[in-house]
């Protein structure tokens, strides 16, 4: 008994161990896909390929096609034509022997497809039922009677085929959507078949004979050609980029955290959502807290950003060494009434001119720590923690240090979209300058810390303010374009609600 537990404590440690560093990850990007948005339009073909390539950019797609729905119908038109049909071969009993018949070469010509039916299938699964699929198809016949070989070729009708296909949507180990089929009912209504040449009056009248043949082998290859269908589709999905580049600073990993949800009439997708520095790939030292997604039956469309991926790319910024910024006179405006040289600055430290009499001056900013975004009720607060190092700049060109200040800045603002435009107005809520370290003894930060301010508030903002008030054109996907989106801020994440449509544009994430 000892023993026994000397071999199970150390295994059950093991366990917890391992229990411990495989806590799931919180998602930082939920999209929600509505019922609006199975059921909107004409074009369901598209979407349903949609579904299953999750970007909704449709690669199958050709990118030169223009209406929507002829899209969807041509990917699916150019699958059904390069289904293959094995041949159908048996014998017939007329009468005064046996009659031994091959069907080859049946492939489809023409394809009279409904609009199929998309509907969310309890928790994890995506039905589609088409009803009242017509098709013609064309082939070779041959038969022996004997000693007696024949040949000629034939049309095939198949009429009222109906398919239901069930597929379980999943996510793989890397992170990428995955579909699996699990379940495909197929239905063939009828055939019609019209020989031509040989002695096909011979057997046309037997047709009836073997009609039932035909249509069993038809009904039983809809399936196996259904899941080659699924199966590029995963293959596709397999092969999808779960990471994307940003700009030459950042990239945006963007795996599914869990499998997607289905409740009812929505789908909720959880990605991982982080941005990283290319360069350090460092992780934040903050982690993704959990949020819940309103619903939103009205709009096709939601997608709820926490702030932890607003942070994490401040936070890429920052380790890639992005945030700093070195300040001169000439950034001045002119008419300013206080520069950045020695002598204007007496104002506030009465012993710079005399030790340094008549100097420019530079003024190195940077970031301390990666500023933080907050999101709160309708409100987007930002924290950011500076330090400014100055320097005096020696007529031979040699810059002095003459002191480090450290600041810490508050801001808030709004966020809106317009125009399919994300804006924001920015407002100062508070700055505090304190003297972190000092070449030419102390001085006093009050008058310092209000001119600061006043800058700030009279040049800074309406500069930042002009630059947000053009806003930034929302990341757009390859051929869907979001209609009236709506923005909305919650506590710990921001939600735009939206409709879409699905158009060929050039817009492509690299313009976010
Ligand atoms: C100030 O900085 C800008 C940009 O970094 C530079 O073009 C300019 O020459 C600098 N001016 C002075 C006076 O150093
Ligand atoms: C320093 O700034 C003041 C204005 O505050 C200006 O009159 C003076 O010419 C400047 N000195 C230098 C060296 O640029
Ligand atoms: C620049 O001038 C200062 C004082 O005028 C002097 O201390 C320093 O050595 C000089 N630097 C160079 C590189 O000439
Ligand atoms: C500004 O910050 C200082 C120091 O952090 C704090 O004492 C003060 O209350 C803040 N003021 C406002 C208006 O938030
Ligand atoms: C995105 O679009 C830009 C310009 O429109 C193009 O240069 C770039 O290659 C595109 N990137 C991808 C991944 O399609």
């Amino acid at each position: 008994m000892f023993k026994l537990q000397g071999i199970m404590l150390p295994s059950v440690m093991v366990v917890f161990a391992i229990l411990s560093c495989t806590r799931a990850e919180n998602p930082a990007v939920q999209v929600t896909l509505t019922d609006k948005w199975l059921q909107y339009g004409e074009d369901n073909h598209l979407r349903l390929l949609c579904v299953w390539s999750l970007d909704v950019s449709c690669v199958h797609a050709s990118p030169k096609s223009v209406a929507v729905k002829h899209v969807g119908a041509g990917w699916i038109q150019d699958k059904l034509e390069h289904i293959t049909f094995p041949d159908i071969s048996g014998d017939v009993d007329i009468l005064i022997g046996h009659v031994y018949y091959t069907l080859s070469g049946i492939r489809i010509t023409k394809c009279d497809l409904p609009e199929p039916v998309l509907e969310f299938f309890q928790s994890t699964g995506l039905k589609t039922s088409i009803v009242g699929l017509n098709a013609a198809l064309v082939g070779n016949w041959r038969t022996s009677f004997g000693i007696i070989h024949d040949s000629g070729s034939f049309d095939m009708a198949i009429f009222s085929v109906s398919l239901t296909s069930v597929v379980q949507l999943g996510r793989d180990p890397d992170g990428h959507l995955s579909i699996t089929s699990i379940g495909c009912e197929p239905q063939v209504g009828n055939v019609a078949i019209q020989f031509h040449g040989g002695a096909s009056f011979m057997f046309q009248p037997f047709v009836d004979h073997y009609k039932d043949k035909i249509v069993s082998v038809i009904q039983s290859n809809i399936c196996p050609n259904v899941q080659t269908a699924i199966d590029d589709l995963e293959s596709h999905l397999q092969a999808m980029s779960i990471s994307y580049d940003v700009n030459e600073v950042l990239t945006v990993e963007l795996p599914l955290t869990s499998p997607p949800v289905i409740s009812g009439d929505d789908v909720n997708l959880g990605l991982k959502g982080e941005f990283y520095s290319i360069e350090t790939h460092q992780e934040p030292p903050f982690v993704a807290q959990p949020f819940v997604l309103p619903k939103e039956p009205n709009y096709m469309m939601s997608v709820g950003l926490s702030e932890f991926m607003l942070n994490s790319a401040s936070f890429g910024y920052f380790s890639a060494g992005n945030l700093q910024v070195l300040v001169n006179d000439s950034m001045i405006p002119p008419k300013s009434p206080i520069h950045l040289n020695t002598t204007s600055m007496g104002m506030f430290i009465p012993q710079l001119p005399k030790l340094y009499p008549d100097m420019l001056m530079n003024l190195q900013v940077y970031a301390t720590e990666a500023p933080m975004l907050s999101l709160q009720m309708d409100v987007v607060e930002v924290g950011a923690q500076l330090g400014a190092k100055a320097f005096a700049i020696e007529p031979n060109g040699t810059q002095v240090p003459l002191f480090t200040l450290s600041v810490e800045t508050r801001l808030s603002g709004k966020m809106w979209i317009v125009d399919e435009k994300l804006k924001a107005n920015a407002m100062l809520d508070n700055i505090t300058l304190t003297l972190a370290s000092s070449e030419v003894g102390t001085f006093k930060m009050d008058a310092l810390e209000n001119v600061v301010k006043m800058g700030i508030n009279l040049m800074g903002l309406p500069k930042l303010n002009a630059l947000l008030g053009d806003g930034i054109v929302l990341p757009q996907m390859k051929q869907a374009q979001l209609v009236n989106p709506v923005l909305k801020l919650e506590k710990g994440f921001l939600v735009i609600s939206s409709d879409t449509k699905i158009v060929q544009t050039n817009r492509n994430f690299s313009t976010l």
